[in-house]
């Protein structure tokens, strides 16, 4: 479904990807794990079109994306739930969710509230927030809000950058939950997580990252769990 191939991303001298190379195959949950710095949400923001590579190469479904603009990636179907979960704290709950439709808003608004009726179903702690302004919302209930908001855009292929970052364990919890019942109804996702112990229970497959290379993929159990906490966090380096 998805195929990157030694894609190199740079903040001006500073090269975040050095040849990056991997697949997320469709109906999967690909988790990424690596250090912090390693390069994971520099591959987000690149797949997702926010940065473009300056070599290499990406597909979707068999069609270049490597230089589309996001709003086109958006069209193609890949939705991005950033790092940090970045809401419009000024805009209240539904606006946020109507702003996550904008690639389809002129086409066929009415579907869009339904669409954001048949979220609340699945989010109902955002409908009895519906009116409240996103950045007075919990951390917890903005993850939820981000995801949504990606939601909106139908998309086959969710990018989720540290969905769990700085949450409390029940509503980690709640997050996964999530991922799997997304997985369930058949959308592909990759997934940044620190929590790899978390990440690994709901991957079909992962890979690791350090200094902007992929250092290892496989399924998991390929490595043990404690060889592979040792190698995402600590680069492949022995701890002393
Ligand atoms: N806007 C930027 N300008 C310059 N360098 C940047 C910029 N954003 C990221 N970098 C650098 O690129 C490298 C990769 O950063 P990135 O944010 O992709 O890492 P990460 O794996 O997501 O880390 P974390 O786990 O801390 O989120 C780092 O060395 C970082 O300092
Ligand atoms: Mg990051």
């Amino acid at each position: 479904m998805l195929q990157i191939n030694d894609i190199v991303t740079t903040y001006g001298a500073i090269e975040a990807l050095r040849g990056v190379t991997l697949e997320a195959n469709d109906g999967e949950i690909t988790c990424l794990l690596g250090p912090n710095g390693a390069g994971k949400t520099t591959l987000m923001m690149t797949i997702a079109g926010v940065l473009h590579p300056r070599e290499g190469s990406i597909r979707f479904n068999d069609e270049s994306i490597t230089n589309s603009s996001s709003s086109d990636i958006v069209k193609k179907g890949i939705a991005l739930v950033p790092e940090n979960r970045l809401v419009f704290p000024e805009m209240n709950v539904r606006d946020n969710l109507i702003a996550g439709a904008y690639s389809r808003l002129s086409k066929d608004k009415a579907v869009v509230h339904e669409d954001i009726d048949a979220l609340y179903h699945r989010f109902p702690r955002l409908k009895e927030r519906e009116k409240q302004l996103a950045g007075t919302l919990s951390g917890g209930e903005q993850q939820m809000l981000a995801v949504a908001r990606a939601l909106m855009s139908k998309p086959s292929l969710l990018l989720m950058d540290e969905p769990s970052l700085g949450l409390a364990p029940l509503v980690v919890e709640e997050v996964f939950q999530i991922i799997r019942e997304l997985h369930q109804d058949g959308t592909s996702i990759l997934l940044v997580e620190q929590n790899a112990h978390m990440a690994l229970q709901v991957a079909n497959r992962f890979c690791l990252l350090d200094q902007g290379q992929v250092t290892f993929s496989g399924k998991p159990g390929q490595l043990a769990e404690n060889e592979l906490i040792q190698r995402a966090y600590l680069g492949g380096k022995q701890a002393s």
